[in-house]
């Protein structure tokens, strides 16, 4: 008689082979795999993502799959950290044998990640990260939004052009990949249409304390502040610019601010900021709405610049397997690289040889703790 000890001991290792790779193929069935930061410091990023990606693979299998086959998406939590990024993306690369990835958002595990789907010959489409080596020479790698060279451009032309500010001052976080990126780009263009910098700090990642930065900022006299970074630490930085006294609308920033998070954080303190995006919930744009009505009625609020982002990645990467001629990570591959005139929420897109999506940038102003449209910049 098998023991009641046994049975759950053998209970025990069949869930983990189960779940250690002898998962059967499902022939109805094509595996995605998306790799994004549901938990830890940038948690927003991940999880609005993944709000995007299921309404998308929610209304293509309703619609009867890709090829007559299911689609799966198996998610996969990187916690925010580069080093998780990269063991998720080896497992679902080697257990779970996806044919194409989705993610990450943050441009530092990106690039972490899209290393290793290089290597494997794996296809991997960032619906986010605009970091300008993300894509570079990386042939199996794609994404679905414009570059950090050419947001860069466009802050620079917004504060210039649209504010009429030319005294500007940068606040970056320094060994962050897409933060002095984006700041790079940005004086380029400030300095190339006669604008000035008068300050410029790098502070380290992770840093809470701002107040010193603050007020060497504010010492050198700038109209505008363009601050490049993530949501969570704008939301300190706002809190303590108010205490020296720097009003929010001096403040300009990146992609990177798109969180609910910002406003229930510091929309107070940001009232009359505008950030650079890929999208806003008001944008005037025929598919936004579309995605904006769909995504309401499905989850019953609004959705973020992500949420729009992630969708679009989505459908981006069914339409490509449905032109590829198989479903193999080459075909596939492929058959990204040729996408022309996808027409997404965040824009219509088209692949360039180096693997970037150009769309039209929002300019969001931070009004009533919201979210509003701005403007829209075509970058050049
Ligand atoms: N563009 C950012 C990066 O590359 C990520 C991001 C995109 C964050 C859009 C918020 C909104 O790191």
């Amino acid at each position: 008689m098998v023991s009641r000890r046994d049975f759950g001991l053998g209970v025990a290792l069949a869930a983990l082979l189960l779940a250690g790779g002898c998962e059967k193929d499902d022939p109805n069935e094509i595996k995605v795999g998306a790799y994004l930061s549901l938990s830890g410091a940038d948690s927003t990023f991940g999880t609005d993502t993944r709000e995007g990606i299921e309404l998308a693979v929610e209304e293509t299998n309703a619609a009867g799959g890709v090829k007559g086959k299911r689609i799966r998406v198996i998610y996969e939590d990187d916690k925010s950290t580069t080093h998780e990024a990269v063991q998720k993306v080896r497992q679902l690369v080697d257990r779970n044998k996806v044919v194409a990835l989705l993610g990450e958002v943050a441009s530092s595990r990106s690039l972490a990640g899209g290393l290793i789907a290089n290597t494997s010959k794996v296809p991997m489409i960032t619906p986010s990260s605009t970091a300008v080596s993300v894509t570079k020479n990386r042939h199996w790698v794609f994404r679905s939004c414009f570059t950090d060279d050419q947001q860069g451009a466009v802050g620079a032309r917004f504060i210039l052009e649209h504010l009429g500010r030319r005294r500007v001052g940068v606040f970056f976080a320094a060994q962050d990949p897409y933060s002095s990126g984006l700041a790079r780009a940005f004086r380029a263009e400030l300095k190339r249409l006669g604008g000035e910098i008068v300050v410029d700090k790098g502070y380290q990642k992770g840093e809470t304390n701002f107040r010193t930065y603050l007020a060497e900022l504010k010492a050198a006299n700038p109209e505008v502040l363009f601050v490049p970074n993530y949501y969570n630490e704008m939301v300190l930085i706002a809190r303590q610019a108010r205490e020296v006294g720097i009003p929010g609308a001096m403040f300009v920033g990146g992609d990177g601010w798109d969180s609910s998070n910002l406003v229930e954080g510091a929309g107070a303190e940001l009232e009359g900021a505008h950030f650079t995006n890929h999208y806003a919930p008001d944008v005037p744009w025929e598919n936004s709405k579309k995605f904006v009505t769909a995504f309401a009625a499905r989850y019953k609020h609004e959705p973020t610049s992500l949420t729009a982002q992630g969708y679009d990645a989505a459908k981006l990467l069914f339409d490509a397997i449905e032109r590829a001629p198989e479903t193999t990570p080459a075909a596939i591959r492929d058959a990204i690289a040729a996408t022309k005139d996808f027409k997404g929420a965040t824009g219509t897109m088209t692949m360039d040889d180096q693997h970037n999506a150009n769309k039209p940038i929002v300019v969001v102003r931070i009004q009533d703790k919201k979210f509003v449209y701005a403007t829209q910049i075509l970058a050049e």
